[in-house]
């Protein structure tokens, strides 16, 4: 026998052996399986976010309408789907759309869409330092520096609650001056709400006539509406553009501003600091600084920059935000008396004339939806702050790229229509079962959610509810004469935040 013929019969052989022949066919098909789910998995790891068609160095901007571009993205969202392709002239950028998909992203995914984009502006703003606009070692440390001092000066706890009742009297007082004639309430409404964070940054509140703490506050509240302007989105498109954008220079006047008034009260808590007894979150901060000097410990982030621009970041956020949210909750409830009936009379009925305590809010239902009704439907930082993916990300299906920065779209979640029965109307109903007990919704993300998620949300909710309930208890609130609830408008004014178009209101006493 040659070797051929042996050959031959060892073929042969195995052909006619049935289960030999079985198993051969399984392999062949496993190869084939095994190649074809390679081909069609390198595919779809290619396959990136769809979107609309990009113009050249415009991208999709002719697309989109940069004075509101949350419901612009929205509308988007419609037709590519909850995750999708958008440029902004040559900046890609992925939106994340639904409730679904934002806490699938923001919270299953926390560690790949964690980062922040720290777009030119936001550069500009802080150089890469504090919490807001930083990213890496820095803003692990100062996030959790941050939360840690809250906490410790009291935010969510008792002493958090004394703090902003005496606020509530001040607040209350400044509305009594008006004797139930019409006012715009929007500057004593930011004073008490800064005056909160005030006290835990600086261990002290500011007297709402103090000419140099309205500046402070004034000068919050017009960067984050310049911030959301059309010329400074287009800035961080174009960063030649800087020159010639009198957004730009007002905005970087304010941030110089800023740094002046922080490092003078700085200076002044440097002058009396006793590491034994730390009187506010500065104090903490240069105490943390001390003991890491003494111990000889390198590559701190305990320096003034992360000091100087973390207070800055927690009194802007802290203060104009919560302040905005309050605007809010008083216009809504001018604009729906019945519904302001309703709260009133649940107040009258839990509460009466006695002071209101936070824990009054699980025995207040109706005035809880209320709350959590307005914050849903102001929807206050509509395209939360951009996030940017921390690696190469196959989410969904599609691949994104390390260093995409990605819009996790509120405006999407808090009107998503698969979450909420009515999302466009001012329903409290969102938040009571049929029995009028108060119910959580999942969807209810005015905080955002996962890594990046805003750490004032504890305090900013004994905010509302304190100022809200007590002004409430207190005062009836009604257009100005000559105005009919249907007339108030509630179309925001928009800048990086969303805020009530100028409004006046009387708050006529109840007692
Ligand atoms: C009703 C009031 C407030 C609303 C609606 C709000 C909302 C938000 C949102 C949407 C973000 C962005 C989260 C993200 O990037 O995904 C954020 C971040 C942040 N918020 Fe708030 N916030 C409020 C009050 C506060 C307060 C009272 C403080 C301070 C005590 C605060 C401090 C911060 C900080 C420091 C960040 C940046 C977090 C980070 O980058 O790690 N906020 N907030």
């Amino acid at each position: 026998m040659n070797k051929n013929s042996d050959c031959s019969i060892m073929l042969d052989d195995l052909f006619q052996s049935s289960t030999s022949s079985l198993l051969l066919v399984a392999v062949l098909v496993l190869l084939v399986l095994h190649v074809f789910y390679f081909r069609i998995g390198a595919q779809d790891q290619e396959k990136e976010p769809p979107g609309p068609k990009p113009f050249p160095l415009l991208g999709n901007l002719l697309q989109v309408d940069l004075k509101r571009l949350d419901r612009s993205l929205f509308d988007l969202s419609k037709e590519y789907g909850p995750v999708f392709t958008v440029y902004f002239g040559l900046k890609k950028v992925v939106v994340l759309a639904g409730y679904r998909t934002v806490k699938q992203a923001l919270v299953n995914h926390a560690e790949e869409f964690g980062d922040r984009e720290v777009t030119p502006i936001f550069y500009d703003f802080n150089k890469g330092n504090g919490i807001i606009f930083s990213n890496g070692e820095t803003w692990k440390e100062m996030r959790r520096f941050a939360l840690t001092t809250l906490r410790d000066f009291g935010m969510g706890k008792r002493i958090s609650e004394t703090r902003i009742i005496e606020e509530c009297r001040y607040l209350m007082e400044e509305f009594e001056q008006y004797e139930g004639k019409a006012f715009n309430p929007r500057k004593e409404i930011s004073y008490a709400t800064s005056n909160i964070i005030a006290a835990i940054m600086f261990g002290k509140r500011f007297e709402y006539k103090d000419p140099d703490f309205q500046d402070m506050v004034e000068r919050d509240h017009k960067s984050i509406i310049l911030t959301g302007s059309a010329s400074i989105l287009l800035y961080n498109m174009f960063p030649w553009l800087r020159p010639f954008l009198k957004n730009w220079w007002d905005l970087m006047k304010n941030v110089e501003h800023n740094i002046k008034d922080t490092k003078s009260i700085l200076t002044d808590l440097k002058e009396t600091l006793n590491p034994e007894m730390c009187r506010c979150f500065i104090d903490a901060f240069l105490t943390r600084k001390l003991n890491l000097e003494e111990s000889k410990i390198e590559n701190s982030q305990y320096h003034d920059e992360n000091l100087i621009y973390s207070v800055i970041n927690l009194f802007a956020a802290g203060s104009d935000t919560t302040g905005t949210s309050l605007q809010w909750c008083l216009l809504f409830i001018t604009k729906y008396p019945h519904i302001q009936d309703q709260v009133q009379e649940e107040l009258s009925r839990v509460v009466g004339s006695r002071q209101v305590q936070v824990d009054d809010r699980k025995d207040l239902p109706y005035t809880d939806a209320v709350i959590h009704e307005s914050q849903r439907l102001a929807n206050i930082v509509p395209m939360s702050i951009p996030h940017k993916t921390s690696r190469d990300t196959i989410f969904q299906g599609y691949s994104i790229k390390e260093g995409t920065t990605v819009f996790p779209l509120l405006t999407s979640v808090l009107y998503d229509e698969s979450e909420w029965e009515s999302p466009r109307t001012f329903n409290p109903s969102h938040f009571l079962d049929e029995g009028g007990k108060f119910i959580r919704r999942d969807a209810f993300m005015p905080f955002s959610a996962g890594r990046r998620a805003c750490l004032g949300e504890s305090l900013a909710r004994m905010e509302l509810f304190l100022f809200f309930s007590f002004l409430l208890q207190r005062f009836r609130f009604t257009p100005p004469p000559g105005v009919t609830e249907d007339e108030l408008d509630i179309t925001p004014v928009v800048g990086f935040t969303l805020n009530p178009q100028p409004f006046d209101l009387c708050a006529v006493s109840r007692q």
